[in-house]
């Protein structure tokens, strides 16, 4: 069974990103891949990191212990005139190496619409460099994100393709989740010479 920190990056209460990361986790423990004591959302609208840098770093504390415990962290990114939206962003300014290196990273975008693709794109190419996280090839798009994973109910065609789309991607998460711990205890992060990626 795997630690798994779900972050879901809006910086609005109520998100739509906090209800993916809430199904997602509930999913997650369903399918045996992690528990409640195990899993934790990090809901940066109802309890938003100041922006970076701060004088008082808000829950960065409790945060940062739950990323460290973690084997697995879920990015929850929605899609804000067409980027990744500050939160999701600032939270990475926070968040280096000691939380994230060498852990599996499943990305998922939100949109209202059929967006969702910008912020994965837009992670995938400055997210990561310091951090060491390691993205998934596999990732999500919650398109029309009001009308899907709504609780258990199924409501349409659509959100059951997702629903399998998502057990599937779990699945592939979990793997990497385990396959990454050996990794991650034979890497040593703390080398000065390359503190950061080229
Ligand atoms: C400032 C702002 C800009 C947005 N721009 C886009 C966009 O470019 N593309 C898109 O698909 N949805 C856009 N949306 C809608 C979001 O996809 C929608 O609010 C969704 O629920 C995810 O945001 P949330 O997690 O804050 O609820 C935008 C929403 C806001 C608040």
């Amino acid at each position: 069974m795997l630690n798994i920190a779900l972050v879901a990056g809006s910086s609005r209460r109520n998100s739509q990103s906090a209800k993916v990361a809430g199904f997602l986790r509930q999913r997650l423990i369903e399918l045996g891949l992690t528990s409640t004591e195990l899993s934790s959302v990090l809901d940066l609208g109802e309890r938003p990191l100041p922006l970076w840098p701060a004088d008082d770093n808000g829950p960065w504390n409790e945060y940062q212990q739950q990323l460290q415990a973690a084997d697995a962290v879920v990015i929850i990114a929605p899609e804000w005139n067409g980027m990744a939206g500050p939160a999701i962003k600032n939270f990475f300014l926070y968040a280096g190496k000691a939380e994230l290196a060498h852990k599996p990273g499943l990305l998922v975008g939100v949109s209202s619409g059929i967006g969702g693709a910008y912020p994965i794109s837009e992670l995938r190419a400055s997210g990561y460099k310091n951090c060491r996280l390691c993205y998934l090839p596999e990732h999500l798009i919650v398109r029309h994100v009001e009308k899907v994973l709504n609780g258990s109910d199924v409501t349409s065609d659509d959100d059951q393709r997702l629903r399998n789309r998502i057990d599937f991607a779990l699945d592939i998460f979990a793997k990497y989740g385990e396959a990454l711990k050996p990794v991650r205890a034979a890497i040593d992060i703390d080398q000065p010479a390359f503190a950061t990626g080229m």
